[in-house]
Parts: structure tokens; sequence; C-alpha cells
């Protein structure tokens, strides 16, 4: 057996004993949405627009448990979905959630599982408008070679999601997982006698042990979950990223960056805003050596979370006058709260409108029938363009080009 192929078999054999996520199952559709998983919100965000069609296909590459495909299938009444992973285990959980909570059962496109390694993505028929990959490529022998098998199966204009982990943030848990291993000894890969070394650890420490203090304010709400412990303290493979490696992965694709789908972290301002001569020597830093810099002022940092896309992706501004007063508004599916004067946005912030942006909205909420331009709905309305744009950048609404 190759390096390779004793890592992934390690790796199968965590997930096929502590299969993840352990989120319960329920009979329920899943609640709420994520915006990532919903592809007009997820496009709207990369491009501006409102994509021209939702009869796409998606794939979840490395779906564990289905917690994700769960939302992906609800949130995607249109899409046939694919979903993939190495184990057996988690697979079965994944059918059974999607089962369980009438997603499946609702949806008519067809929804497939598949036990397979997304390296051999390339297997799978067709290309995919969506995919999405979140807590995978970090746990592959060889992450590039992941990526651009996952990355070979992107329509034109299709989108990635990728998460992965960011080493400064998790700099204690890399302390823990060395730790737990030495004292594993010949144990290693014995994932229920990792939990164990590892919860013993936590609960001999002292209280102001550094380890044990991180994991109590960040982690121990997730961790007490057999399941999730092991997935973060006992894994046979993890690579975390900085922004330098990220971008040699991101590069290696052959895609392009999008943007970071948390966008609100990586705002410069948050840190240094109170100080306008640091922010003037920040103008003139690269993209990437920004993100650098917010990443080492701000080491809190635990996972990447971004969109790459196949170009060409055509990126709508509505900086144009004309094409913004020919664009067709709806209100966004992802907005919690409508109708009314205070809403969750899409990352369930609340957002109070004005009374004109509360008037605006009223009216593009009757406009799924008969389509009508935001030049004809704002005439009534007190509402400038920039408010217009302003809605649309805090992805209230969606804009679709007539
Ligand atoms: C941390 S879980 C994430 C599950 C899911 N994506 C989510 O975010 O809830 C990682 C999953 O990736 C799967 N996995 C790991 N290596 C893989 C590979 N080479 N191909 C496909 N799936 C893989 C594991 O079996 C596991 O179910």
């Amino acid at each position: 057996m190759s390096d390779s192929q004793a890592i992934s078999a390690a790796v199968a054999k965590l997930y096929n004993t502590f299969p993840f996520p352990p989120d319960p199952l329920s009979d329920q559709l899943p609640p709420g949405y994520n915006w990532r998983w919903h592809w007009q919100a997820a496009y709207a965000f990369c491009t501006g627009r409102k994509p021209e069609t939702s009869l796409i296909r998606i794939l979840d590459a490395g779906c564990g448990t289905g917690s994700g495909t769960d939302y992906l299938i609800h949130l995607n009444p249109e899409a046939e979905v694919v979903a993939i992973d190495l184990s057996e285990k988690a697979l079965a959980v994944a059918k059974e959630r999607c089962e369980r909570s009438g997603s499946w059962a609702n949806h008519e496109p067809p929804v497939t599982f598949e036990a397979m390694p997304l390296q051999q993505a390339s297997e799978l028929p067709g290309e995919f408008d969506l995919i999405n990959c979140v807590g995978v490529l970090h746990h592959l022998p060889d992450p590039i070679a992941g990526i651009k098998a996952i990355a070979s199966k992107l329509a034109p204009g299709g989108l990635l999601h990728i998460f992965v982990y960011a080493e400064l943030g998790r700099w204690e848990i890399r302390l823990m997982q060395e730790a737990i291993a030495l004292l594993q000894g010949s144990e290693r890969g014995n994932y229920p006698d990792g939990v164990k070394v590892g919860r013993a650890l936590f609960d001999t420490l002292p209280e102001d042990n550094r380890l044990v203090q991180q994991e109590k304010r960040r982690w121990s709400m997730e961790n007490h979950r057999d399941e999730a412990f092991a997935d973060m303290y006992v894994h046979p493979q993890e690579i975390d990223y900085n922004i330098k490696t990220l971008f040699e992965l991101i590069d290696a694709a052959g895609l392009q960056f999008v943007g970071f789908s948390n966008p609100q972290f990586w705002q410069l301002e948050r840190l240094l805003g109170d100080n306008p001569e640091l922010m003037a020597r920040a103008q003139s830093l690269s993209d990437r050596d920004r993100f650098r810099t917010i990443e080492l002022l701000d080491p809190s940092l635990t996972h990447y979370e971004f969109f790459l896309a196949r170009p060409p992706l055509e990126i709508t501004d509505w900086s144009d006058d004309e094409a913004l007063l020919n664009a067709i508004p709806e209100i966004s599916p992802c907005v919690d709260g409508w109708p009314g004067r205070t809403l969750f946005d899409y990352n369930y912030q609340i957002v109070n409108l004005s009374e004109a942006e509360f008037e605006f909205l009223e009216l593009c909420a009757t406009n799924q029938t008969q389509p009508t331009t935001v030049g004809e709905l704002l005439e009534p309305v007190a509402l400038t363009l920039d408010g217009v744009r302003s809605l649309q950048k805090r992805q209230i609404i969606l804009l679709a080009s007539p």
C-alpha cells in the first residue's frame, strides 16, 4: 500500500468509526438556510446578479453525514445533486438524514449518493455548476491533486465553494493532536482510544493550561460528542494553511479566486480603521499581502472559506445607472423576517430598513408574477439608485439582468 493509500484508508477508518458531522437526524426540513448552499444567493454574492437558471447540477464532494447535502437538496429544488464521500458509514447516515428530513422525497431532479474518493471525480458524468467541498481537502494526502480533480468537473461560469483549515488559530489543536498521538504510541489509529486519551488529558491538565483554556473557550460546545472530538484531536491527516500556502492550493486549481465567503473577517478596517495612517500604509498592499496582514493581526482565524470560479464569470457591479434602472429586482430568498421593517440578512445580522427601503421591498415582494424593472418600481418610492445598490450589496435584494 502506498503512503497516500494508507492515509486515505486511515481517514476512511476514522469517519467509519466516527461519522461527521454528528448532527442529530431530524424529521423536519433543515431549518433556516445557509446562503452558501443556495445557488441563487451564492451566485449573486459572487457575480452581483441573479443566475439565469436554477436548473443546475451540484456536487457535494466529501458530503460526510449530509448536513450540508440536506440544505443543498432543500434550497435548490431544481438542481440535480450528487454527493460523494470516502466513508460508507458517513454516506449511509447522509442518505438517512436526507430521507428522514423530507428534502429528498420532495425533490424532483435526481439525488445520488456514491462512495468515491473525490480524486476520482473525473469518473462522474458531466460537469457541475456548483461544487461544495467543505472540510475535506485538508484531509487528503495530496490536496492539490484533490482540488485539481474537482476543479476539472466545474462547468464554465460554475462556482466551487471550499472550506479548509487555517494554521494560526489551530495551534493549540495541533499541539494536543501531537501529544495524544505520542501517548497513544502503538494504539495510534485506534480512534476510540485516542478520544479516551484526549478526554483524560483535558480532565487532568491544570485549569489555567493554555490548551484547556482554548478548548473550553472555543470548542467544548461542539466537542461534547465523540465524533467531533475525534475529528478535531485524533485525526490521522490534517494539513493547515496560511495565506501563502492557501494561494498555492488555489493557483494549482487553475480557477479564478472570487472571494472569501466570510468577507467581514477580511476587512482591514475592523482592525485598523481607527488609525488613518496605518490604513493609508496598507493601501499599497496587494490583496494577498493585505489578507496576510489581517491573519497576522487576528490569528484567531481557524479556517478559510471561499469561492473559486471557472472563467468566464462576468461580474456586475451595477455602477451603470442605465443597467440598474433596467434590472429586475426581487427580495433575496435568504432574507428572514419579511414583511417587517427589521429583517435578518443573509448572515443573520439585523437590518433596520428605512421607510423608503421598506416601500421599495414591498414592491419587490410582488415582483415575481409580472417582472418590473428597478426604474418602474422606483417611480412611487423616494429611494435613490444608491439606495438600491446598497440593498443589493447587502444581499437584501437580488437583481436580474433583463
Ligand atoms: C470533516 S468531514 C466534512 C463533511 C461535510 N462536508 C460537512 O462539512 O459537514 C470530512 C469528510 O470528508 C470525507 N473525505 C475525506 N477524504 C475524502 C476523499 N479523498 N474523497 C471523498 N471524501 C473524503 C470524509 O470521509 C468525511 O466524511
